[in-house]
């Protein structure tokens, strides 16, 4: 284990969680001005790297996250899936089965929002840890007041260039934001680096389902709103390029669920 990245005499200062993520970044922080006055660790500051679309917009918006989890994320669900694809409770049954979390594990939700998946991992990992990271203040001021677990630490930071070392976690889930994520296939890189050999990935994220040929309709929708439609192999192709074994993708409506696994170490 690397040396860790905090003096232990200010761990005492800290939610337990923080702590335990501070063991796993790749890189010292200061020992100064960590700003975890808002119950997050808050490790972009002045900087916002979610893009300038107004999909994007809303998410840092502090109009959104206070209706996202009762109305905005079940009405958006049902616009991606459609109305015989899966409710909210659905996808959450879909998120644990694809991780397959046990007790003990430690489980990263990247652009985690206010928490809503976080939470239900936290329940599953029991005495593991989990991470959830967002780029949003906003979402993270909903997943801080919604969250009394005590496994669970909040970070403010960029999907693109996750703050951990390599191997760190043994679930990651990446659910509604790759389309939103202003560089995807740097976040999904990033994703499977820090996923531990026998790791699972679980992912939600748009696709492509014509009738305009593949790329027309992404050019438009992302140019007008900042969310990406991928194409229907996109991420598949991805998550094998970057050593990802037991790739799966269940397509419904205009998203899909992929779900991997890192192999174990040879
Ligand atoms: C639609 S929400 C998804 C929340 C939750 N995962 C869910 O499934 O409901 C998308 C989130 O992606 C976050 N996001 C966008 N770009 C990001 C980036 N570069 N790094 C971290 N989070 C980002 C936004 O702040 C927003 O909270």
């Amino acid at each position: 284990m690397a040396d860790p990245v905090l003096a232990p005499e200010r761990h005492r200062d800290l939610a337990p969680a923080i702590a335990q993520a501070f063991d796993l970044f790749s890189a010292p922080l200061p020992s100064e001005g960590i700003d975890v006055e808002r119950g997050y660790l808050d490790l972009l500051g002045g900087q916002d790297p979610t893009g300038t679309h107004p999909a994007q917009r809303l998410m840092v918006s502090r109009a959104l996250p206070l209706i996202y989890q009762r109305f905005w994320r079940p009405l958006g669900g049902r616009l991606l899936m459609g109305l015989t694809g899966p409710g909210t409770a659905a996808e959450h049954r879909m998120a644990l089965s694809m991780l397959s979390i046990e007790p003990g594990d430690r489980v990263l939700d990247v652009a985690c929002g206010p928490g809503n998946f976080s939470r239900d991992f936290a329940c599953a990992a029991s005495d593991g840890l989990v991470v959830g990271i967002d780029a949003s203040a906003s979402m993270l001021d909903v997943a801080v007041r919604d969250t009394p677990s005590e496994n669970v630490a909040y970070i403010r930071g960029d999907a693109g260039a996750l703050p951990f070392r390599d191997g760190s976690f043994d679930a990651v889930c990446c659910f509604a934001a790759l389309y939103l994520i202003e560089e995807p296939m740097r976040a999904l890189a990033e994703i499977v680096r820090v996923l531990a050999p026998g790791g699972r990935v679980a992912l939600l994220s748009s696709c492509e389902r014509g009738p305009l040929p593949a790329g027309a309709a992404n050019a438009i929708v992302h140019g007008l709103s900042g969310v990406r439609i991928f194409d229907r192999d996109e991420l598949v192709r991805a998550l094998i390029d970057d050593g990802l074994v037991e790739v799966q993708q269940q397509v419904m409506g205009l998203a899909q669920f992929l779900s991997g696994r890192k192999p174990e170490a040879a």
